[in-house]
């Protein structure tokens, strides 16, 4: 079958490794399904994992991807859980040590077709498009249980939203003003801070800049970059949760003096359960609020829209079709 994968792993030229080709179909696991990619959309973790962060030598070739939307073997319209976790696990998925995620240890989505626990299959709303509906297991899942499992905001909060342009972040957005928050975000460019206005921020700040006011909460994907802003943009008490470190993880103050002195609370966030991808499909379909596709393009250009998560250069995500 047609696939988008990882031939070999370079830390500092991650595209080297991409192969666009053929490979065989996945195998079916006991238990598990087959689901016939309509589309799937590029997560940051598509990079990662050629730059060999999560994915190791001995796995390759692996076909990448962790988002699809597609047709279940009896032809009904899906979404796929992309969290994987041991057979034997009850409870939160996230939260099994011995969890992957879909293009870690068992083939990914950009390919004709992906093999999934029966599990991890989520009715797709008639009301989302296919593209849309690929948007939402990595990045939307995340913001969403950052939100509303994780971070503790109530309606009329305020919360922070770091870096605007990302998956995450615009996800973070939508959802926010949705469910009543006060929303402030910051970017580094202007044109991605206009246009995180029209997809619901309240107020828009540049990267560092001192907000109008404290907030409840911080939505912090960007890492090292905007880690002291965060800390000091919270009011005592407060939440920052933290679900990635694209600028890296090691910050040059880790702020803990302030953290203990002001009683503020650093929430790690991974994923989410299948049942908050279930929570979040019904959120959009009752809402009609929808994922912001940047561009949507052939998975055969998958290069193209890759380069583009690498350098930066997206507002919302980007949709691989086939
Ligand atoms: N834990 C999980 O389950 C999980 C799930 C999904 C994603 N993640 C992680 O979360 C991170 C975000 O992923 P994503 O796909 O949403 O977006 P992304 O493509 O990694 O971009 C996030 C945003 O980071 C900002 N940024 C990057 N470098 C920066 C710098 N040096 N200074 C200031 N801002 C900078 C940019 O914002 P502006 O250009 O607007 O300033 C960019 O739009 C990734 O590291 C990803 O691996 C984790």
């Amino acid at each position: 079958m047609f696939a988008v994968y990882a031939g070999q792993l370079n830390p500092d030229d991650p595209l080297a490794g991409l192969v666009v080709g053929e490979r065989p179909d996945p195998d079916v696991l006991d238990g598990w399904t087959t689901v016939t990619v309509k589309a799937a959309s590029i997560n940051h973790h598509d990079v990662w994992s050629l730059r060999g962060v999560g994915l190791r030598a001995e796995s390759l070739p692996m076909i990448l991807g962790c988002d699809a939307a597609g047709l279940d073997e009896d032809g009904n319209e899906v979404l796929v859980h992309a969290v994987i976790s041991d057979p034997a696990w009850r409870g939160d998925e996230t939260l099994d040590p011995k969890r992957s995620l879909l293009s870690e240890r068992h083939p990914g989505t950009f390919a004709e077709r992906v093999a999934v626990p029966r599990r991890n299959i989520v009715p797709k709303p008639a009301g989302l498009s296919f593209g849309e509906a690929a948007c939402l297991p990595t990045a939307w899942l995340t913001a969403y249980r950052m939100l509303f499992t994780q971070s503790g905001l109530k309606q009329g909060d305020t919360v922070l939203v770091q870096g605007a342009g990302g998956g995450v972040a615009t996800a973070a957005i939508s959802l926010a003003r949705a469910a009543g928050f006060r929303v402030f975000a910051t970017s580094r460019e202007e044109d991605k801070r206009d246009k995180a206005m029209r997809i619901g921020a309240h107020e828009v700040f540049e990267s560092g800049a001192r907000l109008s006011s404290k907030v409840d909460a911080v939505i912090e994907t960007v890492g090292a970059a905007t880690w002291s802003h965060s800390v000091k943009s919270m009011r005592p008490g407060g939440t920052i949760v933290i679900a990635g470190a694209t600028s890296g993880d090691a910050p040059k103050a880790a702020e803990l003096t302030r953290i203990f002195f002001q009683q503020m609370r650093v929430h790690g966030s991974t994923m989410g359960t299948r049942d908050e991808l279930h929570a979040l499909a019904q959120f959009l379909d009752i809402t009609g609020v929808r994922p912001l596709i940047d561009r949507e393009i052939a998975m055969s250009d998958a290069a193209e829209g890759l380069a583009a998560v690498i350098d930066g250069s997206v507002f919302g995500k980007i949709v691989l079709t086939l």
